[in-house]
């Protein structure tokens, strides 16, 4: 958005609604953000966020207009500006330290057409249904792998720690090709790269930065390069048929693709992969609690439980935002948009847009159409949706018959965070069968 807002005629959203939209502390207290969400949808679906130390932003909240917005990807870009949402004193570091180029990572995220596609379609075939259903005995092994662990606890554990942040990162990494030892240093390194607004995340010399969120990020990132640099010129020496080594050995516009390029997809996949997972995982142990007729439900009929995993994704929808900027002037809800405006694509607010879905906030695994927007839309639309889809599938068929009841044994815990993340803490007691 253009910086003056001089002779304002657009919706101006309240200071205190903006600020818990685009605080990531917000996040961390369900009933406070989406009481947020749900006041904007009735009363300013489409309205301006003027948050001070913050771009002024159109924060999108309806189903209908994250769809019509993500599916014109001509008109609303995703890299002319930040794609990820920051402060302007991390926006500022980051062009700093990029020659003033905002793009600090080049993943497909931070790239328009027809740069996107070209990138896309390296692993596209990879990441299609048919070729990801290949996978599922693969993943069954490890799934059983993980159940047997949980089942290990005497009755009580924490469903996050314990067990959903491993299980996915697990299938991911086995997939991409980065051997069980170093998983535990992609898992810190995610939980970095996402949760550079939580202090529990944070790197201490860096907390009291006002660019804390872009320095986290930039330390992360280097780590990631770090790492990867030296697999990725492993599997150029010595090709395998795992997921790292397609990349590594691709080519764009018949040249090997750059070393910026290959670490973007790297560290997309590395953390994308299993963070969303997770989080989604614990989300739908979380809904059947919350709501235990869903738990008796699937329970008595296992054909459920694909509408338990749809379900569970939209609840928690970990992907919290992105954004994307206007290339012309355009209208949207009736709203005048000017060219180089940024807007918030609220994906959990569309999630419990009342127009789409009855009593939104109600976990219900037998909602069918389920048309939630938890991957995005359009040509960005989640590459790894049918992995995640098929992992959580294959827990939960694993899972369930184990189970004979599962209560909290206290307080979910979320992360600090306005982009992905999720649950932190989920303690669980449970009775086997
Ligand atoms: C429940 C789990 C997941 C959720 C909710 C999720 C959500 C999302 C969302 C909202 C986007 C942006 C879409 C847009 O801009 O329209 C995205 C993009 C992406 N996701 Fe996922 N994701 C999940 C799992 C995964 C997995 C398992 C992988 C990889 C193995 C993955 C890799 C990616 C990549 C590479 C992109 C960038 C696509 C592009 O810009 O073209 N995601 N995801």
């Amino acid at each position: 958005m253009t910086a003056s807002v001089e002779s304002d005629t657009r919706p101006i959203i309240p200071a205190d609604i903006a600020k818990i939209i685009i605080s990531p502390a917000s996040y961390k207290d369900d009933a406070l953000v989406y009481g947020a969400f749900k006041w904007l949808r009735e009363n300013m679906p489409l309205a301006v966020a003027q948050v001070p130390g913050y771009d002024p932003l159109w924060v999108v909240t309806k189903h209908a207009d994250i769809r019509e917005i993500e599916l014109n990807a001509k008109l609303f870009h995703n890299a002319d500006h930040n794609p990820v949402l920051n402060d302007q004193a991390s926006d500022a570091f980051t062009r700093k330290m990029n020659n003033g180029s905002i793009r600090n990572i080049s993943s497909l995220t931070y790239m328009d057409p027809p740069e996107h596609a070209a990138y896309r379609t390296l692993t596209s075939n990879w990441f299609l249904p048919g070729r990801i259903s290949k996978l599922e005995d693969q993943v069954r092994q490890l799934a059983r792998q993980s159940v047997d662990h949980l089942l290990s606890f005497d009755g009580e554990c924490d469903f996050v720690k314990d067990f959903a942040l491993h299980y996915p990162l697990r299938v991911i990494m086995t997939l991409f090709g980065v051997p069980p030892e170093d998983e535990p240093r992609m898992l810190k390194l995610t939980q970095e790269f996402f949760g550079v607004h939580d202090p529990e995340e944070q790197r201490p010399e860096m907390a009291a930065d006002p660019a804390v969120g872009a320095k986290m990020w930039a330390a992360a990132l280097e780590d990631f390069y770090a790492y990867f640099d030296d697999l990725s010129a492993k599997r150029r020496a010595q090709p395998t048929d795992d997921l790292l080594s397609l990349i590594a050995n691709s080519e764009v516009n018949g040249k090997p693709i750059p070393r910026e390029e290959a670490n973007g997809y790297y560290v997309a996949i590395a953390t994308a992969g299993h963070d969303t997972t997770s989080s989604s995982t614990a989300g739908g142990v979380h809904g059947m609690i919350a709501f235990p007729e869903n738990f008796e439900k699937v329970k008595a009929d296992p054909s459920l439980i694909p509408g338990l995993v749809d379900e569970a994704i939209r609840w928690t929808s970990p992907v919290k935002h992105f954004m994307r900027n206007a290339t012309a002037d355009t209208e949207v809800r009736g709203q005048a948009i000017r060219a180089m405006d940024r807007l918030m694509m609220c994906y959990p607010s569309g999630n419990r847009d009342e127009e789409v879905f009855a009593d939104p906030d109600r976990f219900d695994i037998t909602r069918s159409p389920n048309k939630h927007i938890a991957f995005g839309f359009g040509p960005h639309m989640c590459l790894g949706q049918h992995l995640a889809k098929l992992e959580m599938r294959v827990l939960f068929q694993e899972l369930l018959p184990h189970l004979k009841s599962v209560e909290l044994a206290g307080p979910p815990r979320m992360v600090e965070t306005n982009f992905v993340g999720g649950y932190k803490s989920l303690p669980i007691r449970f009775k086997k069968n």
